[in-house]
């Protein structure tokens, strides 16, 4: 399997392309709707072709880029089918496995930073999504999210992965880029060394987060899978298109 990782800077959100090479085809994981010509261009350069997009969830910090690439490409998009979204080609679940030439990919249901959420297992790899983050976890107090129901899903779904599973998140904002099970199990500080439920749900509800600053134009446009609101203010538009992009195509 061919696997990269890329950085998208605006929103800090790890998109991952997994391919087979003997097809050539390729998966496209969260990615984020300005950079998606850079996607296509990683592609090309790897002489891939776009097949699937698929998202860990609804996201909150910016817009899908799964519309636009469908659009461009014919790529069919895929999402939890729990999120019951109407643009979905390809509605993923826990327990049936996407296949593509010789990549598969688990789906894992671990709700608690959003109810739809799923990470998703490429054998030694994990895709944690925003469920578990290196030293840190998504937050739980929006989206239908839930401290000990995130809690739950770690330790249920993926701190009984094998020690040395590399754990691949949605998210870095130090510059991070990888992890594995057995270091978040014994130091990350939110749910590592052992830390009961009680005292993960206290250090969530004890976070004081600023109100998110793009949700409430990201959750319409992520439920259409990657429509730009209209009446985006000019300070965010960098979360969308830019104007160049808008008028290729
Ligand atoms: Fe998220």
């Amino acid at each position: 399997m061919i696997f990269r990782q890329l950085f998208e800077p605006i929103s800090s959100t790890f998109t991952y392309i997994l391919a087979c090479e003997e097809t050539g085809q390729a998966i496209l994981v969260d990615p984020v709707l300005p950079a998606w010509q850079r996607d296509l261009e990683v592609l090309q350069a790897l002489e891939l072709q776009l097949a699937i997009t698929l998202d860990t969830h609804v996201h909150a910090d910016h817009i899908t880029a799964a519309s636009r690439l469908r659009r461009e490409t014919g790529s069919t998009i895929a999402h939890p089918a729990v999120d019951a979204l109407t643009c979905v080609d390809r509605p993923v679940r826990e327990d049936e496995p996407l296949l593509l030439g010789s990549v598969r990919l688990d789906p894992l249901y671990t709700p608690g930073h959003t109810d739809g959420h799923h990470a998703y297992l490429l054998g030694e790899r994990v895709l944690t999504g925003d469920a578990l983050l290196i030293d840190g976890c998504g937050r739980t107090d929006f989206q239908g999210g839930d401290a000990a129901t995130l809690y739950h899903s770690i330790h249920d779904k993926l701190f009984v992965l094998p020690g040395e599973t590399l754990v691949y998140p949605a998210h870095d904002y130090e510059g991070r880029r990888v992890s594995s099970i057995a270091q978040e199990k014994q130091r990350n500080p939110r749910l590592g060394g052992g830390k009961p439920m009680q005292v993960f749900v206290d250090i969530m509800d004890d976070m004081d987060l600023p109100y998110p600053k793009f949700i409430d134009y990201a959750l319409p446009g992520n439920r259409a899978c990657g429509v730009c609101p209209d009446d985006i203010p000019e300070h965010l538009h960098e979360y969308c298109e830019r104007a160049s992009n808008s008028r290729q195509g």
